[in-house]
């Protein structure tokens, strides 16, 4: 092909900027009640910054008790941000600020009086990629309850691992070797031995974020299983890119865009009838 037949070439219209229905008019006030009767913890008018950039944009939003709140968006809305001021992850990142109130139990998680490692052992992560220690299975799981100084003996301690393992769905399956290398694991199982360390100091609130994307679905159906289970006794927040993830395991969602909180509500009334517009083409398959 010579150079005159490639100026030949008729350039279409539509070359021109795509037509992005969703930034037109675009008004990112929060559609739905970011409120629930019973909340764990309350995000109140929360803006983060990256240096000058910023990340989130004037959140509100109630974590419930005993409940799972599924915070869905594009990637690069702010979802792990978001997900880390409530644990006071993000004072672990230079150049990064929080401002306005996380509360948790009616005092400010941002409070001189609050101890980041009480905070976060109340409030536990899981990470996206399984991050065990370089330790056995048992004290990977009895690491927190051993710092935090939970248990009298080694009786207790086996007692706390032993029960953590259970309800995380993996005792049955380590019960033989829990003096072997937690990385020895598969990948689904050191995603639930992360989950038996968080349980392990009994906290009040788990953030998972993406806990289930380096997974097979056989694991992921194990992980959403438990994550049922385990919100009869915890209240959770998970981050997920799957749309089919949030419906089953969550009772409202959250969805981001552009670091705004752009429409919550109960789950089913999120997937069936969005009423933001950037919700919509999000959930269909249009945006993201
Ligand atoms: N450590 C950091 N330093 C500077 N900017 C950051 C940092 N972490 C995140 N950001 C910026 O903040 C914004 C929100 O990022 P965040 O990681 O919270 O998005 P996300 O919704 O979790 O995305 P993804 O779905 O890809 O995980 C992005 O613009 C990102 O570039
Ligand atoms: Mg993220």
């Amino acid at each position: 092909m010579n150079t005159t037949e490639t100026l030949a070439i008729p350039i279409p219209e539509q070359l021109d900027p795509p037509a992005v229905t969703g930034k037109v008019d675009l008004d990112l006030t929060t559609v739905g009640d970011f409120t629930v009767p019973d909340p764990r913890m309350k995000i109140r008018d929360v803006n983060v910054f990256y240096g000058q950039k910023q990340a989130i944009y004037d959140v509100n939003l109630d974590i419930g008790s005993n409940a799972v709140v599924a915070m869905i968006g594009p990637s690069g809305c702010g979802k792990t941000t978001l997900l880390r001021c409530l644990n006071r992850m993000n004072d672990t990142i230079d150049g990064c600020r929080v401002e306005g109130q996380v509360e948790m139990d009616g005092k400010n998680v941002y409070g001189r009086k609050m101890d980041p490692v009480l905070l976060r052992a109340r409030v536990g992560m899981v990470f996206q990629k399984p991050n065990p220690f370089p330790k056995s299975i048992f004290d990977n799981v009895a690491y927190g309850p051993r710092i935090h100084g939970l248990v009298r003996d080694r009786t207790d301690l086996e007692e706390v691992v032993h029960t953590s393992l259970e309800r995380a769905g993996l005792l049955d399956e380590v019960k033989d070797r829990l003096d072997q290398p937690g990385t020895g694991l598969s990948g689904g199982q050191q995603q639930r031995l992360c989950i038996a360390r968080a349980i392990a100091v009994s906290p009040e609130v788990i953030l998972m974020d993406e806990p289930c994307s380096a997974l097979d679905p056989i694991a992921t159906a194990r992980i959403e299983e438990l994550i049922g289970e385990l919100r009869k006794n915890f209240s959770i927040a998970i981050v997920t890119h799957s749309m089919q993830q949030a419906a089953r395991v969550s009772q409202r969602t959250a969805y981001f865009h552009l670091g705004y909180l752009v429409e919550v509500g109960s789950t089913k009334d999120i997937f069936t009838t969005p009423k933001h517009q950037l919700t919509e083409e999000y959930i269909t398959g249009r945006f993201g």
